[in-house]
């Protein structure tokens, strides 16, 4: 069955569905999202949104924090850009209906607005510890209304369909994407979506390792595709820990809000003594990168599984009120963090490479653009500052849209007939304990080997693994039914062995990467790390 559209939207996350709100004034729109339409990374957004919101700020500020953060890597026309654009993204936001946590100090409605590491000062627009869930479900309620989006929940994206996929193509054209196959999950049945333009929203890849933040969803789906298809990645060596995960043997990746520690949260060892104050003058507003190695390092030396992270000082009226989310999940484990430290451990938050973009989302594939966590944009650089992530997916795909309708207005585009997804004669598995073994095992050896701190000898490790169960899945999948387990094990096995590759080229420390066979940071090898699936890559 073919699915024709003006614009194939992969995702439901902020990115995918703030585009489709805009691309439906000039077109059909299909979003297909590989599990219900509210499951995304976005969904569990605690923290809030950065932009300059309050007279004590400027924009060189928020450029400044963001280019030191980013450790040398970000490219400073798209922060003066994103920065630039905040403002607005962020009133559009509210007036679609996200209701902003407001100060309750001063005159007139101004945000309260919250403090994060590595932030010089406060700009975190938020709805209490639950920002993401309210975007969510704001743009999930708008969608629903539009009639001119079509919204495919339990569909998940399989691969590209590029232009060779077109009947009689000349393989001299120009390679473009005309739309993707899609697997409907509960079918299990592959399908031709065609689309005259094609946005990935597909977000992060968390559940590349064994620890994460990132719920199910996050299998790096969209920057695997786009690399099949021969589109140009870019810094995924780039991987960011988020230093403060609940520790619980049932929380199943709770995120602890680094704005606990903007308001005061103080980290401490199981023995109650403070160690920040050894690694940053900023402590426990460092960047992200520093106090996710300092928590490592003090696990390490003295042996314990975890630290605290200590709110007890505060007044248990303001935890309540400012936190709820954080407090009730808390409390649901058995910590009352008005009065106990919260066990904490860091965990794989954030994925600062993706699919390499221009300032419009424009990817090197004709016809394909990317936009949120899945995208590399040149913003983050080395090292993502807290809270820019929402910021850049609404700038981008606000971006997107412009430049995608004047694509569609510009071009006349046709739909050519497309071969139909190919099942080669593959039947039925009766051997999925290969998926699983797979898939712990790949989860297991990028936490162990290219996790927070890195060596030659653990990446050289590392790739050798990879090797082999990419070979494995090779077979495998040329043998077996398509399944969406299956589609997530190809791509995190994918997204692993680039970020291996990625690792292995940058012979430096810089930001999230930390190597110790070079712990320095080279000013010589200041540059991007470009991938593209022809190259070859040696460790
Ligand atoms: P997502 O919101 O992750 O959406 C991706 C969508 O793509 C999902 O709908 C998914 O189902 C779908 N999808 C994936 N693969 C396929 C496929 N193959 N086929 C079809 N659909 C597919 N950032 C901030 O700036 N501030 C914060 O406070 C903050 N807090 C965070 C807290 C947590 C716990 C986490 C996990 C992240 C947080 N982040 C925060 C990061 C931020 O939430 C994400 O970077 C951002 O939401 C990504 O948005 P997105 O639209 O790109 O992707
Ligand atoms: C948090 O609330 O700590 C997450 C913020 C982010 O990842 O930007």
């Amino acid at each position: 069955m073919e699915h024709r559209t003006d614009f194939l939207v992969i995702g439901s996350g902020i990115a995918g569905l703030s585009f489709a709100l805009k691309a439906s004034r000039y077109g059909k729109v299909t979003v297909v999202t590989k599990k219900g339409r509210i499951e995304s990374n976005t969904n569990y957004a605690q923290g809030g949104i950065a932009a300059v919101l309050s007279k004590d700020d400027a924009f060189i500020n928020h450029q400044e924090d963001t280019l030191r953060v980013g450790d040398g890597l970000c490219h400073p026309e798209i922060v003066e850009m994103v920065v630039k654009d905040g403002p607005v993204r962020i009133k559009e936001l509210a007036e679609w209906g996200v209701n902003f946590s407001l100060s309750k100090e001063g005159e007139g409605k101004n945000y309260d607005l919250g403090r994060e590491g590595g932030h010089s000062k406060r700009r975190v627009a938020h709805v209490l510890d639950f920002t993401g869930r309210e975007i969510e479900n704001i743009l999930v309620d708008k969608i629903e209304k539009n009639p001119q989006i079509n919204i495919f929940e339990n569909h998940t994206a399989v691969d590209l369909l590029m232009k060779s996929k077109a009947v009689g193509h000349n393989a001299k054209e120009q390679n473009g994407c005309l739309g993707a196959y899609v697997l409907d999950v509960e079918k299990g049945v592959i399908s031709t979506f065609t689309a005259k333009i094609t946005v990935l929203a597909t977000g992060g890849a968390g559940k590349v390792y064994l620890y994460t933040s990132n719920p199910d969803i996050a299998t790096g789906d969209g920057i695997a595709m786009a690399y099949r298809a021969g589109a140009a990645v870019a810094n995924l060596e780039f991987v960011q820990f988020h230093p403060t995960c609940l520790y619980h043997p049932k929380a199943k990746s709770f995120l602890i809000s680094e704005t606990m520690r903007g308001e005061g949260g103080i980290l401490r060892k199981i023995d109650g003594s403070t160690f920040m104050e050894k690694y940053h003058a900023m402590r426990e507003l460092a960047p992200r990168d520093i106090v996710a190695r300092a928590i490592d390092s003090e696990m390490k030396r003295t042996g314990d599984e975890h630290v605290l992270l200590d709110v007890t000082h505060k007044k248990p009226f303001f935890i309540k009120e400012r936190f709820p989310q954080i407090f009730q999940k808390c409390l649901s484990f058995g910590i009352d963090i008005t009065k106990q430290p919260i066990p904490v451990v860091p965990a794989a938050h954030y994925i600062c490479g993706g699919v390499l973009t221009d300032k419009d989302g424009q990817t090197s594939i004709e016809r394909l653009y990317a936009c949120g966590e899945c995208a590399c944009t040149g913003l983050h650089g080395a090292n993502r500052l807290a809270s820019n992530s929402l910021l850049e997916a609404l700038v981008i795909a606000h971006r997107v849209f412009l430049k995608s309708i004047q694509d569609l207005q510009k071009n006349e585009f046709s739909f050519p007939p497309v071969e139909p997804w190919d099942t080669m004669g593959a039947t039925d598995s009766d051997e999925t304990v290969v998926i699983s073994q797979n898939w712990d095992e790949i989860r297991m050896f990028m936490w162990n080997y290219v996790g927070i701190v890195r060596s030659n000898k653990r990446l050289a490790r590392a790739k050798r693994r990879i090797e082999m169960i990419q070979k494995e899945i090779a077979e495998y999948y040329r043998n077996f039914i398509v399944t969406n387990d299956l589609v997530e094990l190809r791509n995190i096995a994918t997204v692993a062995e680039i970020i291996i590759n990625s690792a292995c080229l940058r012979k430096e420390s810089r930001g999230l990467h930390y190597n110790i066979d070079y712990p320095e940071k080279d000013e010589n090898k200041k540059g991007d790390t470009v991938l593209t699936r022809k190259m070859i890559h040696s460790c």
